[in-house]
This record gives C-alpha cells, structure tokens and sequence, in this order.
C-alpha cells in the first residue's frame, strides 16, 4: 500500500473532481477520453427526441455534465433548424403560438428562437463553444453550482452524469458481512473496511440486499440524493437522466466500477490519471418513468427507418441526410448499445397560487 486507504467515494471524488489535479478539471473534456451518445451525429439525434420529451413550454435548457458542450451545441442547432422528429406523435409540429419559445421549422410565422440553453461542467467555459450555449461552472460530483436553482419551464438533461457521481462501494466479506471497500489512492488496492452502516446500510437493504460473499454493491444513496438536489432547483419542467445503469431485477453481482482513458479501459486507480465510473441503480432516482432508451426513443417516435429510395432521385442532399439520421438513430436504438441505457424521467408541474 503507497498511501492509507480511504473509502472509494472520497478517493473517487478527488480523482475526478479535486480543483488543481481532477480528472474532469486538468485532463481534457469526455471526448478527449471516450465517445458518447452525445458526440456526432447519434448527439444531432439525441437532441431533437431530448427536445421532444416536455409536453410544456420550455424556456431554459440545462445541460447538467456537458463536458465541452457537444449535446448543448446539438440542442441550440436543434432548437433553431431541427423538427423535433415525433412522426408517431398526435400532436402537431406546428403548435399554438406562445406554447414553445423554440419554433419549429417549416412552421408558418416562424419566429427566431429565444430558448437559453445553459450548459453546466466542472471547467470554464471552453474556448469556441458555441455562444448561443451559456456556460456554467461546477464544483463536480454531487455537488451543484448555487447559480442553479428556481428553473422554470425547464428541460434539464443529465446525460451520463450520475454514473460519475461518486458513490460508496460495498463488498460481502467471506464472513457475509457487508463492508465498506478501501482503496489506495496512488494504487487502486483494495481492502475491505468497517461494516456498512447507517443510511447507506439502510439503502442497501431496500434496494439491492445481498449476503453472497464477493458480491458488491455500489450504493445509489450519493445518487438519488444528487438527482433529488437536481430536482429540487427546478419549479416547473421535465428533467431526465440518461445513463448506463440497473433496476432491481437485473441488479450486477461483482460491481460494475470501471476506468477509462485515453480512449480505451484502464484499471480503476483514483489518482486522477482517469475516468472512473459505475453503473446507476436508476429504479431508486426520484423519477416518474423509468425505461430504457430504446423504449424511450421509440415512443418519441423514432424508428431508425431510412428514407425512401424515391428521395434519393428527387431530392438526393435530403436524401443523404435522412440516411446519416437513420444511421443515427439506429445507433440510439441498438439494444446491445445506446439503446440499452436507461432514461429516468421527472415531470414537475408548477405550484398553482390559490
Ligand atoms: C461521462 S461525462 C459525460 C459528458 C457528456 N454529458 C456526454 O454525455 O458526452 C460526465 C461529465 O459530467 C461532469 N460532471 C460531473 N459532476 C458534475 C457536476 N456536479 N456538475 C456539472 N458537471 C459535472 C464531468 O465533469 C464530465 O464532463
């Protein structure tokens, strides 16, 4: 052992998040390290069904964990050139005047769009974002930016956010007891510390029990409590957190804590040399809608069906775009890939004042 050991939730924090040598804060944006759904044209894809969700007026967008902006720059493009694509969907793609502030295209008395799109990531703002994205600084983690709060008419989209929240990770012992797993900062070896206890003992009871020795459970309590934070500074809107995860029927048995870098994966060693991250138990999140992707996608209509081959005579430049969008889509519903991630979905309608 290099340095004391110290539960994985602190040494993960710092790893990613510490101001002078955190992963997120001194080693590039995401992209630089791992591709997203939210990279490319699967983000162009990811925005419009995103913008799609809110069956309410939206007049801020928030782009919680937005690494260097890439989905916050997809949705301001979104917002200004793209239909939201709701084939499926009864409602109209022309809706009453003042119902959206974002206007639809080919819509007749198109109006500019006025919708703020703010996105929120431990870093200043990056050189070359886009300046119709506002940008926000966070501490990272769990912990959000006090500018955040009293959001209203809100879409507040947490894309692969929770799964870097830092969480207590447990193991069984081979005596069957639950304890907290110790880490070496400067290593990754692990070594298994004091009984769980107290609120994150109570969590695990409810939601993942298990006596099997070598089982382990990475405890959601860190994340419901971040996402109800999140929650809590939206007055009226629709928030959604997309991320890869389990509910309770499919919960892991070995742990699903993981490290990436430099575009591949690496041994999980907090020392800020990497990403580390682990799966989400979105079930727990306070959410009134839990589904995956490919279920979430497919009920805002999208398909992944590529145009028809007519298109490609008549209007061969569309046609070639309604294949990069099929493709792309295509890629958001796989199952095996992002179609498997999971959307938790919270719909928060603004008190009436009697
Ligand atoms: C896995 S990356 C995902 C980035 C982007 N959403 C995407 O899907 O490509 C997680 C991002 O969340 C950011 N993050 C973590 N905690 C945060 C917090 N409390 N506030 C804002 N950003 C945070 C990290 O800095 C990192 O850029």
């Amino acid at each position: 052992m290099g340095v004391d050991p110290v539960p994985w939730r602190d040494a993960w924090h710092e790893a990613l998040y510490a101001v002078d040598r955190g992963f997120y804060v001194v080693r590039g944006g995401p992209a630089a390290h791992f591709t997203t759904a939210a990279h490319g044209p699967t983000g162009a894809a990811l925005a419009r069904a995103l913008l799609a969700l809110p069956d309410h007026p939206v007049r801020v967008v928030v782009d919680l964990g937005a690494g260097r902006g890439e989905l916050a720059t997809h949705l301001v493009a979104a917002l200004e050139w793209s239909v939201p694509h709701a084939p499926d969907r009864t409602e109209p793609t022309t809706r009453p005047a003042g119902d959206l502030e974002w206007s639809l295209p080919h819509a007749p008395g198109r109006t500019e769009p006025t919708t703020r799109v703010v996105a929120v990531d431990v870093v200043d703002r990056p050189e070359g974002l886009d300046d119709r994205v506002e940008w926000l600084r966070s501490p990272g983690g769990a912990a959000l930016p006090d500018a955040l709060h009293h959001l209203d008419d809100a879409l507040v989209i947490a894309h692969e956010w929770l799964d870097v929240v830092p969480c207590t990770v447990a193991e069984v012992g081979p005596d069957g007891v639950l304890r907290e797993v110790l880490v070496d900062a400067s290593t990754g070896e692990e070594l298994l510390g004091p009984r769980l206890s107290g609120a994150d003992l109570r969590w695990v009871e409810q939601h993942w029990p298990t006596s099997q020795p070598g089982d382990r459970v990475e405890v959601g309590l860190d994340r419901d409590r971040a996402w109800a934070d999140l929650v809590a500074r939206v007055g009226s809107g629709t928030l959604v957190a997309v991320d890869y995860g389990h509910t309770a029927p499919g919960r892991p048995t070995r742990g699903t804590l993981t490290a990436y870098a430099g575009g591949g994966l690496t041994v999980p060693v907090p020392d800020g040399s990497c990403d580390i991250t682990a799966h989400v138990a979105m079930d727990t999140l306070d959410a009134d809608v839990v589904q995956t992707q490919r279920d979430a996608l497919r009920a805002l209509g999208l398909s992944g069906a590529t145009p028809s081959h007519e298109l490609a005579t008549s209007q061969p430049l569309a046609y070639v775009a309604g294949l990069e969008r099929a493709s792309a889509e295509a890629r958001l519903l796989d199952p095996d890939g992002f179609g498997g991630f999971w959307w938790a979905v919270k719909s928060i309608q603004r008190a009436v004042v009697p």
